[in-house]
């Protein structure tokens, strides 16, 4: 099988968790999904479509950059002719339910990010898992619990958003569960850690577990000074009525993040 975007966060979940199976791991450096794939690239039975542009912000400035990533690089990828995992996003949804997302559930997304993951799924074709997953976090990369760790080490105090709620998920598991999804039919699966939180609680739970002395001060997404380009959905927390793995609950996850940390 193959691998794109074998340096991300769960890129790296992937490769490890696929290990033994002989996965072909390639990076951004190998193959810029924006382009045709490198000569020789042999796609073998499935592809593992893990690279993505993941700048929520940064999307809002190049929309179109965005998008040659998450959709014109997610149809290169189909256009291998392999099945394929593509991992999309909670952020397809405009976040005014206040009960757990579905896969029947309509999609609206409210920024650029959003609009080009969920264009993404389209491109992703006909034989395609879509694996929807929500706040990833792992050892390693861009993610909220390192970025908390760092702060935390730093200072007393930091003012952490209330109003968003959804369901933290380690790539650890993430992965573990795409073994399972692969022997689902192709389509949409909601695939999330249990349980849910704001960004908030999962600092405060993130200084608990870590042993850190810092305080979170919850505000409101209004609050924060510079305002976010992006809007985020207040509510995202995402749940399969369609017989995708259950995870574990995201507080097991930060505690194996930790761990492997
Ligand atoms: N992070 C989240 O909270 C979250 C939530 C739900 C769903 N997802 C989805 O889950 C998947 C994995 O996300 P992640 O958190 O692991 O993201 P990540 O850590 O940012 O990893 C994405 C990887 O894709 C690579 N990449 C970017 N542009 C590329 C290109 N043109 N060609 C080849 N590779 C490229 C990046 O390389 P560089 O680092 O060099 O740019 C990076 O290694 C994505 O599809 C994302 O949309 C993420």
């Amino acid at each position: 099988m193959l691998l794109t975007g074998a340096g991300g966060q769960l890129g790296r979940a992937l490769a490890e968790e696929f290990a033994r199976d002989g996965v072909v791991a390639v990076s951004r450096e190998m193959w810029d999904v924006t382009l045709p794939p490198p000569p020789g690239l042999e796609p073998g039975r499935l592809v593992l479509h893990a690279a993505a542009w993941t700048d929520v912000d940064g999307a809002e400035d190049d929309p179109q950059g965005a998008a040659a990533v998450n959709v014109g690089g997610t149809a290169n990828v189909a256009a291998l002719g392999t099945p394929l995992v593509y991992y999309s996003t909670d952020y397809v949804f405009d976040g005014r339910k206040r009960e757990p997302y579905v896969e029947a559930d309509g999609p609206n997304p409210q920024s650029a990010y959003g609009r080009s993951k969920l264009h993404g799924e389209a491109a992703a074709g006909e034989e395609s898992w879509i694996v929807r997953s929500s706040w990833l976090f792992g050892p390693t990369g861009h993610n909220f619990v390192r970025t908390m760790l760092r702060l935390g080490a730093e200072r007393d105090e930091v003012a952490v958003v209330h109003d968003q709620r959804g369901s933290p998920t380690y790539v650890g598991h993430l992965a573990a569960a795409t073994r399972q999804v692969v022997h689902l039919p192709y389509g949409v699966y909601h695939v999330a850690a249990e349980g849910d939180a704001t960004w908030a609680e999962l600092a405060e739970a993130i200084f608990e577990e870590a042993g850190l002395e810092t305080r979170v001060r919850r505000i409101a997404t209004a609050e924060l000074d510079p305002p976010r380009k992006a809007e985020r959905p207040a509510y995202s927390v995402l749940r399969s009525v369609k017989g995708a793995p259950e995870l574990p609950h995201w507080r097991d996850g930060l505690r194996e993040c930790l761990d492997a940390i």
